[in-house]
């Protein structure tokens, strides 16, 4: 071959990546044509079993942490160079789609086969591993996984931390054969850093848009500039739980009536405390004691408010304000908890540099843009130089079953990711 040509490694095989992503969409599949598959689930479990042997096939390294990130790995001829991740997540929302965070995922694995399959010339230095993060989605919290490698948590932090339905973080742990202590002890990566090995370099996550930007630009790729500030929490209407047929209506102290005009006020609440970028969402409702005989003495409403970085603050301020004259409306009592706020984040301009001229390499049409979607990429960029790539998402749905890209765009977002991989590692 001569000097400067590459081998015919050159770019990822795109039908063996498509058949990858039908058979991980197997795992978790709904009748709705989507996927549930939450974090140490049967079909996470199964799912996670399934990638592993396709790393034994391809001859990659796999392993799993304590809290559940899998690591794909292609050695580097340097076994002193940082490495170089890029990575994403496996599990979905309930009833989500196959390729939120899958995507990522597979797509670094095809790029790992292509990269093991090139010439010595051109295999890498620098070892490259593909990262599938825990909970991304947050079963039991938001980024449970990469916040075990950037922050680390406490026992106490895990402990505290129960999944949609109640369970304990200790019972998932279980599944995957660890638990809240070993979790807990999870090195994060800025400590492997300062330990002077186990050092990451660089972190890149290839993701679907999830909204219609790309798609209304017919552009190719969204070199992602920055991830939006996202704050989660509960607000619990308190009333009074009393028999539906024999309490007069105005004697009621009737949760709903509160929860209700709540609902209702919500979408002014960006309008009024946010830039023209926030959202906020109540995606969860819970009531008790829950049957239709019962006038409702607690409902719960989860709350998701987004914006620029340093926007949450306002926002939260908003639904206080509206929690708090909704419940004096009724007569009612209420609790406002705020669980987490993960900050926006600028992400790498040096990453979103190489990720522009990776894809002027390939002929991809590209433009810069913000994440509306929260990402682990928004962690790791507070320990490591982090950069994203997206492509469209047809009609920009996500988190649902008709979360769809073409074949042809999702190869271009692979391919760039494959060259960014090469710039950093080589
Ligand atoms: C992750 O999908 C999020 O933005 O909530
Ligand atoms: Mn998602
Ligand atoms: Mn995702």
């Amino acid at each position: 071959m001569p000097a400067g040509t590459r081998s015919s490694a050159e770019r990822v095989n795109a039908e063996r990546l498509s058949a990858d992503i039908t058979a991980l969409g197997r795992f978790g599949a709904t009748d709705r044509g989507g996927v549930n598959r939450p974090v140490y689930s049967p079909a996470d479990l199964a799912a996670r079993g399934w990638l592993a042997d396709r790393c034994a096939e391809a001859g990659l390294g796999f392993r799993t942490d304590a809290i559940g990130n899998c690591f794909i790995t292609l050695p580097g001829s340097d076994p002193n160079r940082a490495r170089v991740w890029t990575g994403s997540h496996i599990d979905t929302v309930p009833d989500g789609g196959r390729l939120d965070g899958a995507f990522g995922v597979l797509a670094g694995l095809e790029c790992l086969r292509t990269l093991a399959a090139a010439d010595d010339d051109f295999r890498p230095s620098a070892t490259v591993e593909v990262v599938a993060f825990a909970d991304e989605e947050g079963a039991y919290a938001s980024f449970v996984g990469s916040r075990a490698l950037v922050d680390g948590w406490t026992v106490d932090a895990l402990s505290a931390l129960t999944g949609r339905d109640g369970e304990p973080l200790a019972d998932g742990l279980a599944r995957i054969g660890s638990s809240i202590e070993a979790a807990a002890e999870v090195p994060t990566i800025t400590a492997a850093a300062g330990a002077g090995r186990g050092a990451v370099a660089a972190f890149v996550e290839l993701h679907i848009e999830q909204g219609p930007v790309l798609e209304n630009a017919g552009l190719d790729i969204g070199v992602v500039t920055d991830i939006v500030e996202v704050g989660h929490g509960t607000v619990t209407f308190l009333g009074q739980a009393d028999h539906a047929g024999t309490t007069p209506m105005e004697l009621r102290r009737d949760a709903t009536r509160a929860a209700g005009a709540f609902l209702v006020g919500l979408p002014s609440v960006p309008a009024e405390h946010g830039s023209p970028a926030a959202v906020a969402t109540c995606g969860m409702v819970s009531v008790e004691p829950g049957a239709a005989n019962i006038v409702v003495e607690e409902m719960r409403l989860s709350l998701d408010v987004r914006d620029r970085a340093g926007g949450v603050p306002s926002l939260q301020a908003g639904v206080a304000d509206l929690a708090r004259r909704c419940s004096a409306d009724h007569g009612l009592d209420h609790r406002l908890e705020w669980d987490s706020v993960t900050p926006g984040v600028a992400l790498d301009p040096d990453m979103g540099q190489r990720v522009a001229d990776a894809a002027d390499r390939i002929g991809a049409s590209h433009h810069r843009m913000v994440s509306g979607a929260g990402h682990d990429s928004q962690v790791m960029a507070r320990a490591v130089p982090t950069g994203m790539i997206f492509v469209p998402s047809e009609n920009g749905r996500s988190h649902s079953p008709a979360e769809s890209t073409s074949l042809a765009q999702l190869e271009i977002g692979a391919n760039v990711l494959l060259e960014v991989l090469r710039d950093l590692a080589s």
